[in-house]
């Protein structure tokens, strides 16, 4: 795919704009410092080009989505979410300093790390299908690392959202990591077909290039990859010193029939953990959001009406003014005639007010004595 221009970076009120950050196929990741609380924020804005009524109309359930899973500890923090003034949705979210699609990129990662990354995913993964939900974007550049180091889950579907569209060669990005089942469009995604694009993910991490990808760059044009994909026939990990309990995960997680693979995100990190105690790996905590919270709180992820965005506005003028300035003028009342006191009340008032002044005066002298 020709590599486009990054787009301009939208002014957002409360934001001030850094530097680029990265482009994908439907949006452009900006850095941002926000003004209060004072931190700095990805900005992720869909391009102009992507945008039609109906991703607008599914950007409120992905911000819904993102905001509700994103107190997992292993998903992306999302920080807000609304429109541009020039029309563009955007997600402000925790800066990451690294991405997995990079550090592959600069060579294999070893084992322990990998393992340790599938569980974290692995539980980012199930929060999400206990959700009710599935992510559809399982990739290398989709686990970003944060600034503790930690893999992040990002990306909520606003890429299965656009995909959905028919932009197809912005799908054309994801074929290296999609099941064979997806590719071959039977499903638009399911459980097994998450657990295929985790374990396409990790294999990846540890070999340099996605399960199905070539050596040599010539024979992995987009129909000869699919095809490979499609007859899904595992080819052990190109690197030394892979052991085999993690290759037979793998291979089971990247089956051609979906049926046959891990039933589930908890029952894959189970494996991934029996890796690690077998290689005397410390295993890492498998953390999901349980079953009672995905019943607890449930979102109405149906209602996609547009919203947004927030409009702050600062009246030019007081409030009573506007409030005075949009009700009908109102009827003057008529003003009460003030009771006028008769000239001999007014008189007696007088005369007893004088008495009360010459009494207090006679009272004060005869005090002093
Ligand atoms: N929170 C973040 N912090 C820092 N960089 C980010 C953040 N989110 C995304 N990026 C970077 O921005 C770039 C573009 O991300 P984006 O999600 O748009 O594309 P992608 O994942 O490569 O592909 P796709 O368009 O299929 O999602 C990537 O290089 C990614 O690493
Ligand atoms: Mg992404």
């Amino acid at each position: 795919m020709a590599k486009r221009l990054t787009s301009s970076p939208p002014v957002l009120a409360g934001y001030s704009y850094v530097r680029p950050l990265g482009s994908g196929g439907f949006a452009d990741v900006f850095l941002y410092e926000q003004d209060m609380p004072r931190r700095v924020a990805a900005v992720k804005v869909l391009l102009a080009d992507a945008v039609n009524s109906e991703v607008l109309r599914t950007f409120n359930v992905e911000a819904d989505i993102s905001a509700r899973l994103s107190a997992h500890p292993s998903i992306v923090t999302i920080y807000q979410a609304s429109i541009s003034a020039d029309g563009r949705p955007y997600f402000a979210m925790e800066y990451c300093p690294d991405a997995m699609s990079t550090r592959y990129k600069k060579g294999p990662l070893p084992v322990a790390e990998v393992l340790d990354i599938g569980v974290r995913m692995a539980g980012a993964l199930e929060t999400v299908h206990r959700a009710g939900l599935l992510h559809r974007d399982i990739k290398p550049s989709n686990v970003l690392v944060n600034s503790f180091g930690a893999p992040v889950l990002a990306d909520f579907g606003i890429a299965a959202a656009v995909v959905g569209d028919g932009e197809s060669e912005q799908f054309a990005m994801s074929i290296p990591w999609s099941a064979p089942e997806v590719l071959q469009e039977r499903v638009t995604g399911s459980i097994p077909s998450e657990v295929w694009g985790l374990a396409a993910t990790l294999y990846t991490l540890l070999a340099g290039r996605s399960p199905f990808e070539r050596p040599d760059r010539e024979s992995n044009g987009r129909e000869q990859l699919t095809q490979r994909i499609i007859r899904a026939r595992y080819t052990a990990v190109p690197v030394e010193g892979i052991p085999p309990i993690v290759e037979d995960l793998l291979a089971t997680a990247l089956d051609r029939d979906p049926a046959r693979r891990f039933p589930s995100m908890a029952a894959f990190a189970e494996r991934l953990r029996w890796a690690q105690y077998e290689l005397g790996i410390a295993p890492t905590a498998f953390e999901a959001a349980s079953v009672e919270w995905a019943a607890a709180a449930p979102v109405d992820f149906s209602d996609a009406a547009p919203r947004g965005p927030v409009i702050t506005t600062v009246a030019p003028t007081s409030r009573r003014e506007v409030r005075a300035a949009a009700e009908p003028p109102s009827k003057p009342r008529a003003e009460k005639p003030r009771r006028r006191l008769s000239p001999l009340a007014a008189g007696l008032i007088g005369a007893v007010a004088g008495a009360a002044v010459i009494g207090v005066g006679m009272l004060f002298i005869t005090g002093m004595m």
